[in-house]
């Protein structure tokens, strides 16, 4: 049964929603580079325009409104806050932009959960080696103190970086998300270290020096799929799992909740393959020093992304060549009783949610969960009576429900990807997440409610009765 207080939220970022990305002052972020180079998005499109958020700001609150949300998840975005990404230059008008959108949601009754960093580096950082600098640590930790001072008076959740696995394994190793690099078997880990230094330092500070006066909660938001042995009984398929886990979730999870030191297993897989393909030098996964923040204990509660689930065998490689695949020796599969959705990747298992929150309760101590984004995608012609996204939202409610109430976790809150159809990245408009579709063809941008939006709403209201509205 979900209390009174659960966060009923629904989720956004802002380059996917914001477009203005030259508006009064913005600088540009990595993503506005990667997308205006062709053969990075589907269709050669951008996020210029998106859904327009930065000026239809109002638009998007109806919709909010309209779902009787509790909570709404929104991303800042560095380069129109720091244009450059530094202090020497504040953005007024992107600081009167996000002052208007917290003002709003609050005047409706609504608490915004607030994410730092969601893929959109600002492009000048970007030229000073952007995640693979060790420098980017302290930036980070001036920008959010920026955040926090000047925006962590009305924000009580915040998140600091979103899906560093996803950052740093889509932008580094495959190349597929900004900044489009394919530095295999050892960008990623550097960025991923990085990001984790930079994510602590944040924490600290807030700990520090905001937390008593603002009284709110920090973490970061960690992408996970739920994974299964291929075949149950066997011991190579369990190992498997235990190894991709750890490559995944744990590479984050495991500094931050468990020992502040990345999973031994994937400390010593990467070195045994470093050593099987004759890689000289330090482990390609850099270690934690003296000078780093102390990362055990930065999260305030856990922030789990969960879109599907694997089947998983050990093997697949990249041969000779180092790559994150080889080291993490372990191919992931799809179950042929999963049905697929509209994208390769999602495969619908809306019971991988109860299993994985039990295992988070059990392998991280029990903590507060906040799902800050879970979602169904719809690709090809629209459908507003999207019936497939309503059966998806359903099942997965009702599997948070059981984790909640049968396995006794600590579930405080579920945000559904996405409030709108907006910019998925490498799929650009082709991919439509939202509760809303927003029709890019119409130059008013128009929003319109889908079926699984008002389903999304019904329960909402049903669960929140009493509270105040
Ligand atoms: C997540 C990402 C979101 C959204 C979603 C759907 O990885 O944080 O921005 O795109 O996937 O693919």
């Amino acid at each position: 049964m979900f209390v009174r207080d659960f966060a009923w939220g629904a989720a956004t970022a802002s380059f996917q929603i914001e477009g203005g990305w030259q508006a009064d002052g913005k600088g540009p972020s990595i993503w506005d580079t990667f997308s205006h180079e062709k053969g990075r998005v589907f269709g050669e499109q951008n996020g210029d325009v998106a859904c327009n958020s930065y000026e239809m700001w109002e638009k998007d609150l109806e919709c909010i409104q309209q779902l009787g949300l509790t909570h709404y998840r929104l991303s800042l975005s560095w380069a129109r806050l720091l244009p450059d990404g530094t202090m020497q230059h504040i953005n007024d008008k992107g600081v009167l932009y996000y002052n208007k959108v917290i003002d709003d949601l609050l005047a409706c009754n609504v608490s915004p959960m607030v994410t730092l960093y969601h893929f959109d580096l600002p492009q000048a950082l970007q030229d000073q080696g952007g995640w693979k600098s060790p420098d980017i640590a302290t930036l980070f930790e001036n920008y959010a103190k920026f955040c926090f001072e000047t925006f962590g008076d009305r924000v009580k959740l915040w998140i600091t970086i979103n899906e560093p696995y996803v950052c740093a394994k889509l932008g580094y190793e495959d190349g597929i998300h900004a900044p489009g690099l394919k530095e295999k078997g050892t960008a990623a880990y550097l960025v991923g270290h990085n990001m984790l230094r930079a994510h602590a330092m944040a924490w600290h500070s807030y700990d520090s020096t905001y937390r008593q006066k603002q009284k709110g909660a920090v973490s970061l938001a960690i992408n996970s799929d739920w994974l299964e042995p291929l075949h149950q009984d066997s011991n190579e398929d369990v190992a498997a799992v235990e190894r991709d886990l750890a490559f995944t979730l744990g590479w984050f999870a495991w500094p931050v909740f468990v020992n502040g030191d990345y999973p031994e297993i994937m400390k010593s897989a990467i070195d045994a393959q470093s050593k099987k393909l004759g890689y000289k030098g330090a482990s390609r996964l850099p270690s934690f020093s003296d000078d780093d923040p102390a990362i055990l204990g930065t999260a305030d509660f856990f922030a789990l992304n969960y879109y599907t689930s694997r089947k998983v065998k050990a093997g697949g490689g990249c041969g000779q060549t180092l790559c994150m695949k080889s080291d993490r020796d372990a191919e992931e599969l799809l179950d042929s009783s999963w049905p697929i959705s509209g994208v390769s990747w999602l495969a619908v298992v809306p019971h991988g949610i109860r299993k994985l929150l039990k295992y988070i309760k059990d392998t991280f101590s029990n903590p507060a969960v906040y799902i800050t984004e879970n979602g169904f995608p719809q690709v090809g012609p629209l459908q507003i009576e999207d019936v497939e996204r309503c059966e998806f939202y359903k099942d997965t409610i009702a599997e948070v429900d059981k984790a909640i109430q049968e396995d006794g976790v600590n579930v405080c809150g579920y945000f559904a990807w996405s409030l709108m159809d907006n910019f998925e990245w490498a799929d650009g408009f082709s991919v439509r997440f939202g509760l809303f579709h927003v029709d890019f063809s119409d130059p008013n941008l128009s929003r319109t409610i889908y079926r699984s939006g008002r389903e999304y709403a019904t329960v909402i209201s049903k669960y929140k009765s009493g509270r105040c509205k």
